[in-house]
C-alpha cells in the first residue's frame, strides 16, 4: 500500500466518496439447529427460538477457517464489482477468531486473492468490527490516501465457545462478509461514523487470549482470567443485553444527525445480529416499526463481526436497498464497543465482465501456486542451510582430530 495525494489538485482538494460497490459472504454447509443442540446442552428449541430468534447457526468443517470463509466472501465481492486484485490498496478483517495472533488473517486474504499491492492488518473490536473497519477503509480513501479497499468481518466463532456453557453456546455461529470500498467522486457512500468504546464493561463478555494473566488483584485494572477459560468465550448475558439496547438508539441517531438525516429518512437498519429480542427493544427506542430492521438471525445465529456484511448481502438479494437509499449500520459488543455508521447506498454498479472474471480465477490459481512454492523455496533454503554449517563443522572437526590439533 502506497499513500499519496491522490485527489489534491491545485484548485484544492477535490471531494472524493467512499462507496460501496461489491458484497458477498460465504458460511459453512453444516447447520446445527437448536434441536442439535438440545443434545449437548440443557436448552430446548423452544427456549431458544422465544429468548433470542435464533432456530439454526452454520458450524465451521475441519478445513475450514476464519480465513478461508473470509477469502471466499472476498472473492464474491471482487465479482460484484468486476475488479482485479492488483487494484485492491487495503484489505482489512474484522474478527475476534483469527487464524493466527499472526500473521494476521487479513494477510492471509491478501496473499490468497493476490492484492499483491495491498496493506493487510485484522482489527479487534468484537461484534462491532466490521463497522470500525469500514470506517477506517472509507476515511483512507476520502483522504485520497488509498482508492479501493476490502473490508472483511469473518469469524469462526465454533471454536472458541465453551460448548458446555448453555449461556453462550446457544448464540453463536460461523460465518463471513465482505465488500469492496472505492474511492468515487460521485456524492454519497459512506456519510457518518460514530465509534464508541467503554472498557471498563471489558468483563461483561470475551476471551481470555495469549497475554491473559491469572491472578487476582485490581493494581492495574485489566480484565484478567478470573477463573474464566482459556481460549473461551464468557459472557454476562443480562449485562450485556441492557448495555446493547441502550446504545443502539443512541448511536443511531447520532450517526444520522451527523449526515443531516432523521429517521424517517432510513429505508433499512442493518444491526448486529445478536437477539430479536434487543432488535425489538431498539425499534421501540427508535420508534419505528420492527420491519425497519434486517433481520436474517434465524438462520445464521450470532456470527460476530460477520453479523452486518451477511446480513448486509442477503438485504441486497432480497432487494431492500435501491440507488440512494440512506442505509444504518450498527454494531456493538466486546470492549465494550459500539458502531453506528450512515451509507448512501450505490454507486454505479459495473458491467460484470466475463473476460476479467476469468482472469481473477487464474490470478487466484496462480496466488495458490506462488504462496505454495515461496513456502516450499523457504522450506528447501532452510534445509540447504541447516546441513551446510553443520557439514562444515564436522570437516573442521575431522581436520583436526586427524592432524591431532588442540
Ligand atoms: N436453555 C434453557 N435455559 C437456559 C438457557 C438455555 N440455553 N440459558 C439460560 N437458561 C436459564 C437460566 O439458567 C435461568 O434459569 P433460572 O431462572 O432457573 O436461574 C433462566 O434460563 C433465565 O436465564 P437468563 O440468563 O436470565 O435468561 P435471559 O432471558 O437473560 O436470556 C440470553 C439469556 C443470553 C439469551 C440473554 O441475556 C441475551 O441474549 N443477552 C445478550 C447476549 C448477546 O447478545 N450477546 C452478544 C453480544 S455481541
Amino acid at each position: 500500500m502506497v499513500t499519496n495525494n491522490r485527489g489534491v489538485s491545485p484548485a484544492g482538494p477535490a471531494r472524493i466518496y467512499a462507496h460501496i460497490v461489491g458484497w458477498g459472504m460465504a458460511v459453512p454447509d453444516q447447520i446445527m439447529t437448536n434441536d442439535d443442540l438440545a443434545l449437548l446442552v440443557d436448552t430446548t428449541d423452544e427456549w431458544i427460538t422465544q429468548r433470542t430468534g435464533i432456530k439454526q447457526r452454520r458450524i465451521a468443517g475441519e478445513t475450514e477457517t476464519t480465513a478461508t470463509l473470509g477469502l471466499k466472501a472476498a472473492r464474491r465481492a471482487l465479482d460484484v464489482a468486476d475488479i482485479m486484485p492488483e487494484t485492491i490498496d487495503m484489505v482489512v478483517v474484522a474478527t475476534s477468531t483469527p487464524d493466527h495472533i499472526f500473521p494476521s488473517t487479513a494477510s492471509l486474504i491478501q496473499a490468497g486473492l493476490a492484492a499483491n499491492r495491498a496493506g493487510a492488518f485484522d482489527l479487534s473490536a468484537a461484534c462491532s468490527g466490521w463497522v470500525y473497519a469500514v470506517q477506517m477503509a472509507a476515511q483512507a480513501i476520502q483522504s485520497g490516501a488509498i482508492k479501493t479497499a476490502v473490508v472483511i468481518g469473518a469469524e469462526t466463532m465454533s471454536r472458541v465457545l465453551d460448548w458446555q456453557d448453555r449461556g453462550t453456546c446457544i448464540l453463536f455461529g460461523d460465518g463471513a462478509g465482505a465488500v469492496v470500498l472505492q474511492g468515487s467522486p460521485n456524492p454519497g457512500g459512506v456519510l457518518s461514523a460514530v465509534l464508541r468504546s467503554d472498557g471498563t464493561g471489558g468483563d461483561v463478555l470475551g476471551i481470555p487470549s495469549v497475554g491473559t494473566i491469572d491472578y487476582v488483584g485490581d493494581d492495574v485494572g485489566l480484565p484478567e482470567l478470573n477463573g474464566h477459560k482459556f481460549s473461551k468465550m464468557h459472557m454476562n448475558g443480562g449485562e450485556t443485553f441492557k448495555f446493547a439496547t441502550r446504545v443502539i438508539g443512541e448511536s443511531v441517531t447520532q450517526a444520522l444527525e451527523m449526515a443531516n438525516l432523521t429517521i424517517r429518512d432510513v429505508k433499512l437498519i442493518i444491526p448486529h445480529q445478536a437477539n430479536l429480542r434487543i432488535i425489538n427493544a431498539a425499534a421501540r427506542s427508535l420508534k419505528v416499526d420492527e420491519g425497519l430492521f434486517m433481520c436474517n438471525l434465524d438462520k445464521y445465529g450470532n456470527t460476530s463481526a460477520a453479523s452486518i456484511p451477511i446480513a448486509l448481502v442477503e438485504a441486497v438479494e432480497q432487494g431492500r436497498l435501491k440507488q440512494g437509499d440512506p442505509v444504518v449500520f450498527v454494531g456493538f459488543g466486546g470492549g465494550l464497543t459500539w458502531a453506528s455508521m450512515v451509507v448512501r447506498w450505490g454507486a454505479p454498479m459495473p458491467e460484470a465482465g466475463a473476460f476479467k472474471k476469468q482472469r481473477r480465477a487464474l490470478t487466484y490459481s496462480w496466488a495458490r501456486f506462488r504462496s505454495r512454492f515461496a513456502r516450499w523455496t523457504r522450506q528447501f533454503n532452510q534445509t540447504v542451510n541447516r546441513v551446510r554449517p553443520e557439514q562444515g563443522r564436522i570437516e573442521r572437526l575431522r581436520h583436526r582430530i586427524d592432524r591431532k590439533l588442540p
